[in-house]
Order: structure tokens, then C-alpha cells, then sequence
């Protein structure tokens, strides 16, 4: 670094010697540059630009997050998005993942825990679908690997959708003919395609296309009036604070499992959290770093949605995480920030469901 610094130094101080040498000469007019730096001076400097380190671990979202060992086709797509509004999918027919994670509502229920079968509740907050494809891995404890890995899961969970098993599942999907024609459309290449585990890519390559650019992807992709000044000097103080230290990446999060209380202790933690999966001590109460897009509009907070406002959670990540009380005017700037990470939530309509056969099962209440 002091290596190249250097000759620009040697450089600016010949540059002043060559002023001096023209002192004795009539002043002239101010040139092009002088001017311009004069008046850069004089306004006060924008907070950060597209270009500033600070914002480079944050780069734009991608269009979708596109998987190699998923590949994507329209037919594929429109048949994950039936079955993530399929409530038959259900026992009773009455819970969908969208009954939880409602795309109008950016992906969430608003509910400290959710509701599924038999009105039971489950201990955590349901985070939102939206951008989740992108996160290193699914749940609170990270315990599946992808996307696909995840939708697999609810449909079996006696307190969430509550069916038996896979067998039950596929029995459903395969005495409904608007299902066996749709599944035939997403895999033509498989003899049998009604699947547990083509169910699963097909709801997981829709969510894939659940991505929501907001302001702040136009203003990384070069365009520095696209965030207010009130929002430039928010994420200034996102980045004096240390969260990036965490919640970093394009999805702000989602890149690593910490303790909920990492610097300091959190009081009442019933929830071990990633230690469930690992066994590890290390991993006592860590969660997967939640993605702050769309955060406005995802609360509930925390692994147990028990923190109610934005402003709170930040002010509870700064005591517990950082180590620091985090003046008003801080959580005020970091919250404007935050919520240039709102998109609207993607429009996507409940589509039609094809009517069920003579042999569908009866909703089961049990
Ligand atoms: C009864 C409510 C409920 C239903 C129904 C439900 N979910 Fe969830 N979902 C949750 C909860 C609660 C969690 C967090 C659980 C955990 O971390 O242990 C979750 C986690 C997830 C995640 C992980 C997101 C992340 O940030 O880690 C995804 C993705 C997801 N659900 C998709 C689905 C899909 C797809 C379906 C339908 C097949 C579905 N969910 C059905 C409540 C529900
Ligand atoms: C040491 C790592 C770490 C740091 C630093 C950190 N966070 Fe977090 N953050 C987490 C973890 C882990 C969670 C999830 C906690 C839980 O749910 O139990 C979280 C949760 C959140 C949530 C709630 C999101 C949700 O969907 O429930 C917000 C908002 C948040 N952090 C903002 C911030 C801000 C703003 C800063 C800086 C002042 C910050 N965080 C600093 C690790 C960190």
C-alpha cells in the first residue's frame, strides 16, 4: 500500500513545484479542474457510492437462483407453484405453504409460530420463501442442504401438513388427472414422473424464481440516486456498527450459522437451535444468519418471533451481538437502511388446481 502511495505522492509534490516555478507569472484563470474540486468540496460528499468497498459484499441479486442439479423449465415451475398452493397436499386439506409462507405477504404468516394441522403450533417463526433458494442452507438450523431438500419436509410434519408418508402423498397427487398430465409436461424424459422427489423439484424450482431485487440492486448496479441520503447514511451506520460482519452478501444474511447472543448472553434461549444438528457445543444456540431483505415486512423477528418491531430487533442485535447500545439515531438510520431492501412482493396468483378423481382421499380431520 505505502509502496504505491508513493510516487502519487512524489508526483503531487512535483506538481506543486511546478506551480510555485509559475508564480511570478500573471494568476490564470481557474482551469476546468480546479473548478470541479472546488465545488465537490463545498457540497457535502454523498455518504457511499456503487462503487465503495463498503458496499461491495453486497452485490445485486440475481434474476433467480438457478441450480444446476435443478434445472428449470416453465412446465416445471407452473406445476411447483400448484402444488405450493395445494392443500391436498395436506391431511385435512386445509394447509398449503402458502398457508405459512403467503407470496402477497412477502412469504410469511405475520405469526410469532405457525398454525398447521389441528390448529397446533410449531416453536419457531416461519421466515419467508422469498430469496430463501439462496441461502447456504434451509431452516432456522440449517438441517437441509437446498431448497429441494426443504419442501419435502412440511408435507410429513405431523404438526404442519400432517401426512403419513410419501406413498399417501404420491396416491393423492397420482388420482388427480390434472396432476398426472402436468407431472408428465415437467419431466418428460421419466417413465413414472409422480415422484417424492420430482414433487420436491418442482416446488423447489419454483421458489428458485422467488427472487425480489429491491432499490438497492439498482443502486449497486451503478445507479447512486436510486437510494435516498437519509438510506446512503443508514447503511453507513449498518456498516460502522459491524452487523456486515454478519449479515453480509447479497441477501444480507444467510451465509453462516452465530450464536444468538454472540457477544452477549440472551436471556430465556429455550431453542438450541444448530446444535440439534451438529451436536457440537460451539453450536448451542446458533442460528443460520437471517437474509435482512424484505425485513420490514417479515415480522415477527428472531427464531421465535418474539420480538414484535424492527427498530427493537436492531437494538437487541446491537447489546447481544455487537456488545454495543446503539444510540436512538443509530437504529433510526440503520432501520431507513433496511428498508430500502422492500420489493414489492412478487405477483404471484393462487393458480387454478385441477379437480380431484372419484378415488382422491377425503380430508381427514384426525
Ligand atoms: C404450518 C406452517 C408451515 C407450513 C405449512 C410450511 N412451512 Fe415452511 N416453514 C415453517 C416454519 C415454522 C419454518 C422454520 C422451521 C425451522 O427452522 O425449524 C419453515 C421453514 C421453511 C423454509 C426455510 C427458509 C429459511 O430461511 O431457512 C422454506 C424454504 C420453507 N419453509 C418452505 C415451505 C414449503 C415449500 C412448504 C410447503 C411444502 C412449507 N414451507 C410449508 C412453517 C411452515
Ligand atoms: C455476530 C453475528 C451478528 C451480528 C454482528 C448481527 N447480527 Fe443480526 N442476526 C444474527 C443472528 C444469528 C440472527 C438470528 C437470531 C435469532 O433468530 O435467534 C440475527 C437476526 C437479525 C434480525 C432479525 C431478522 C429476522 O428475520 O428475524 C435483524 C433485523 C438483524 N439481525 C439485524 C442486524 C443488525 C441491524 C445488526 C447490526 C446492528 C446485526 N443484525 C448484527 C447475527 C448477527
Amino acid at each position: 500500500m505505502s509502496q504505491r502511495i508513493a510516487p502519487l505522492a512524489l508526483l503531487g509534490l512535483a506538481a506543486l513545484a511546478a506551480c510555485e516555478e509559475k508564480k511570478p507569472q500573471p494568476a490564470p484563470a481557474p482551469t476546468g479542474s480546479t473548478t470541479a474540486a472546488a465545488t465537490a468540496s463545498a457540497k457535502p460528499k454523498p455518504a457511499i457510492e456503487p462503487t465503495s468497498t463498503s458496499v461491495n459484499p453486497f452485490p445485486a441479486l440475481p434474476a433467480s437462483f438457478a441450480s444446476a442439479a435443478n434445472a428449470a423449465s416453465d412446465d416445471k415451475i407452473a406445476l411447483g407453484k400448484m402444488l405450493y398452493f395445494e392443500a391436498r397436499l395436506s391431511k385435512n386439506h386445509d394447509v398449503s405453504c402458502a398457508s405459512c409462507h403467503a407470496i402477497d405477504k412477502h412469504g410469511v404468516d405475520g405469526e410469532p409460530t405457525s398454525t398447521g394441522h389441528k390448529k397446533q403450533k410449531g416453536g419457531r417463526n416461519a421466515p419467508t420463501v422469498l430469496n430463501a433458494a439462496g441461502h447456504m442452507a434451509q431452516f432456522w438450523d440449517g438441517r437441509a442442504a437446498t431448497i429441494e431438500d426443504q419442501a419435502g419436509g412440511p408435507i410429513l410434519n405431523p404438526i404442519e401438513m400432517a401426512m403419513p408418508n410419501e406413498k399417501a402423498v404420491l396416491d393423492t397427487l397420482k388420482s388427480i388427472p390434472g396432476y398426472v398430465d402436468a407431472f408428465k409436461k415437467a419431466f418428460p424424459a421419466d417413465k413414472d414422473p409422480i415422484t417424492y422427489d420430482n414433487l420436491k423439484k418442482s416446488i423447489g424450482a419454483f421458489e428458485r424464481t422467488l427472487a425480489t431485487p429491491s432499490r438497492w440492486d439498482k443502486f449497486v448496479a451503478g445507479d447512486a440516486s436510486a437510494l435516498t441520503d437519509d438510506e446512503k447514511a443508514g447503511f453507513k451506520a449498518f456498516d460502522a456498527a459491524g452487523c456486515p460482519s454478519c449479515h453480509t452478501g447479497t441477501l444480507f444474511g444467510g451465509t453462516m450459522y452465530k450464536k444468538l447472543g454472540e457477544v452477549k448472553p440472551y436471556p430465556g434461549l429455550k431453542d438450541n437451535g444448530r446444535f440439534d444438528v451438529t451436536k457440537q457445543e460451539v453450536d448451542k444456540f446458533a442460528f443460520k444468519v437471517p437474509s435482512l431483505r424484505n425485513v420490514e415486512k417479515t415480522a415477527p423477528y428472531f427464531h421465535d418471533g418474539s420480538v414484535k418491531t424492527l427498530d427493537e430487533a436492531v437494538k437487541l442485535m446491537g447489546v447481544h451481538q455487537l456488545g454495543k447500545e446503539l444510540k436512538a439515531e443509530e437504529v433510526t438510520a440503520i432501520v431507513t437502511f433496511l428498508k430500502a431492501l422492500t420489493a414489492d412482493a412478487p405477483k404471484v396468483a393462487k393458480p387454478d388446481l385441477p379437480p380431484s378423481g372419484p378415488k382422491t382421499p377425503k380430508p381427514d380431520p384426525g
